[in-house]
């Protein structure tokens, strides 16, 4: 594990923006695993702004999405499809057809996670996966379980996660109870895993993802396990690790 300090989130998106800079330069037909939330969406402005500046090309680049909510179609300002159109994909000359999320309306949820699996068979195995952390140390939207999840799979969301969410809607009620997410497998598969976290509010449970016993209650934590993960992190975010 690569463990990055940064100043603070400002410094921690230009360093991962870096980080996926050189993934795309390095191999422009690069397949990265992208990740939605505002721990992301500095170095997503960040990626818009040297693309628009000539410095990047997303013409051969295929992303795949972490997760969607149950229930949004992309069109809802909520949706992580939305997310992905406002913060990134309509900023950049990735091509639409090349990008892919799980359809949170999908009728049969058992059948959309066999087809995400299939895209992620398909494209995979990721060359980067960018991740955020959840206040209860959830991937994706794999949420703390008795298991770590392996393909994709509908999840039911955890209070928790419903309530740190609600800062995006107009009130608690309007959060999807559900999610749609990439499996702790597939994550787990990718060449590199770029994880991001900021803020003293993520200093308890990242602290726990970084030197805890690795268990599935602390979905994070696996990631002690990855051959290859850069995790960069605000001073906040590290308070209670010694670096
Ligand atoms: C959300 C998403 C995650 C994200 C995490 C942190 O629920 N499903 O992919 O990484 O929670 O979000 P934020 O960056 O807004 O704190």
């Amino acid at each position: 594990m690569r463990l990055i300090k940064t100043k603070d989130y400002d410094d921690m998106s230009r360093k991962a923006a870096a980080i996926i800079s050189s993934q795309v330069t390095l191999k422009p037909n690069s397949v990265l695993g992208l990740a939605t939330g505002s721990t992301v969406e500095g170095l997503y402005e960040i990626l818009a702004k040297e693309y628009e500046d000539g410095l990047l090309d997303f013409s051969d680049v295929t992303s795949i999405n972490l997760d969607e909510y149950a229930g949004l179609a992309p069109d809802h300002d909520q949706s992580y499809d939305y997310f992905m159109s406002t913060n990134l994909f309509n900023k950049i000359n990735i091509h639409r057809n090349n990008t892919y999320l799980p359809d949170g309306t999908a009728d049969n949820m058992d059948e959309e996670c066999r087809r995400y699996d299939s895209i992620i068979e398909t494209f995979g195995p990721l060359d980067l996966q960018l991740l955020g952390l959840g206040h209860n140390g959830h991937i994706g939207f794999n949420e703390p379980a008795d298991s770590f999840s392996k393909g994709t799979q509908y999840i039911k969301l955890t209070d928790e996660t419903i309530k740190a969410n609600s800062r995006f809607f107009n009130d608690e009620s309007e959060v999807p109870r559900g999610a749609v997410t990439m499996g702790i497998g597939s994550i787990m598969k990718s060449k590199t895993a770029l994880l991001c976290v900021s803020g003293s509010g993520k200093a308890e449970i990242l602290k726990e993802v970084l030197e805890g016993p690795v268990k599935p209650q602390v979905p994070g934590s696996i990631l002690q396990l990855h051959n290859d993960v850069i995790v960069i992190a605000d001073a906040d975010a590290l308070k209670y690790v010694e670096i």
